[in-house]
């Protein structure tokens, strides 16, 4: 059985009011791992929050003349267990490619930070019926890179992510379900495959229950403790068999 997860991606934003409280709804429970993605300038203020931390992106090259960026190294040093890998914001506003991505998430492996990798199709794509053919191929240059390693996936469609319409739930569960189907045997099964766009405690329940869905990556909700502990909440009470 896959645990639930459930991942906050703050952005550009600083962390909500009463993040670091002893009852923050960011906090893992017993049957739901929770995890935040802070800013780089947040990340410190989380670990000493003892909440489990992950960065929005990283560098794959270990040191050098990379200005600007940070590598999986140091924020391993610092104390993140995790790291979105090709979130579509990266993708569009710094040109972050396939290989690029690929060679971030086999870096992580390597240094033992754990990849979160976002695929997913943009409204054009998805219109003119080329989705899967997308997303396999984002998924197929991860997989080609990093040999059956520890792999977590978030399906985040372009066209989803902070427009308050999600994926329908048919589509949804056929993408993960595909998505599912072309990960290594080593693999399959236990790699959690997370949804993302508008998610809401509207629409969590009807999105959690489905069979390849192992959680969300959470954006705007995120910001909102009182959502986001609803949406933590209902994962909690997803869990399949
Ligand atoms: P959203 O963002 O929940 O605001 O749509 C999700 C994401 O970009 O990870």
């Amino acid at each position: 059985m896959r645990k639930p997860l459930i991942a906050a991606n703050w952005k550009m934003n600083p962390p909500p009011a009463g993040f670091d409280a002893k009852d923050s709804p960011f906090r893992s429970t017993k049957t739901v791992d929770v995890i935040v993605f802070p800013t780089f300038v947040d990340l410190q203020a989380c670990l000493d929050a003892k909440l489990d931390t992950g960065a929005q992106c990283a560098h794959a090259a270990e040191k050098g003349a990379h200005t600007g960026d940070v590598s999986v190294r140091m924020l391993k040093k610092l104390g993140c267990s995790h790291v979105l890998c090709g979130h579509s914001e990266r993708r569009q506003e710094h040109g972050e490619t396939d290989v690029q991505i690929a060679m971030l998430a086999a870096t992580a492996i390597r240094q033992g930070v754990q990849p979160v990798v976002c695929v997913g199709e943009s409204r054009e794509e998805r219109e003119s019926g080329q989705a899967k053919d997308v997303v396999k191929r984002q998924v197929e240059t991860i997989v080609a890179s990093t040999v059956s390693g520890s792999l977590i996936f978030a399906y985040e469609p372009v066209w989803a992510i902070g427009t308050g319409t999600n994926a329908t739930p048919e589509e949804t569960q056929e993408m993960h379900a595909f998505i599912r189907s072309l990960l290594p045997d080593a693999i399959r099964d236990k790699t959690p495959i997370l949804y993302g766009g508008s998610i809401t405690p509207a629409c969590a329940q009807a999105l959690f229950a489905l069979q390849d869905v192992d959680g969300g990556l959470v954006g705007g909700a995120s910001l909102k403790p009182e959502e986001f502990k609803k949406i933590v909440e209902i994962a909690g009470k997803s869990r399949k068999a």
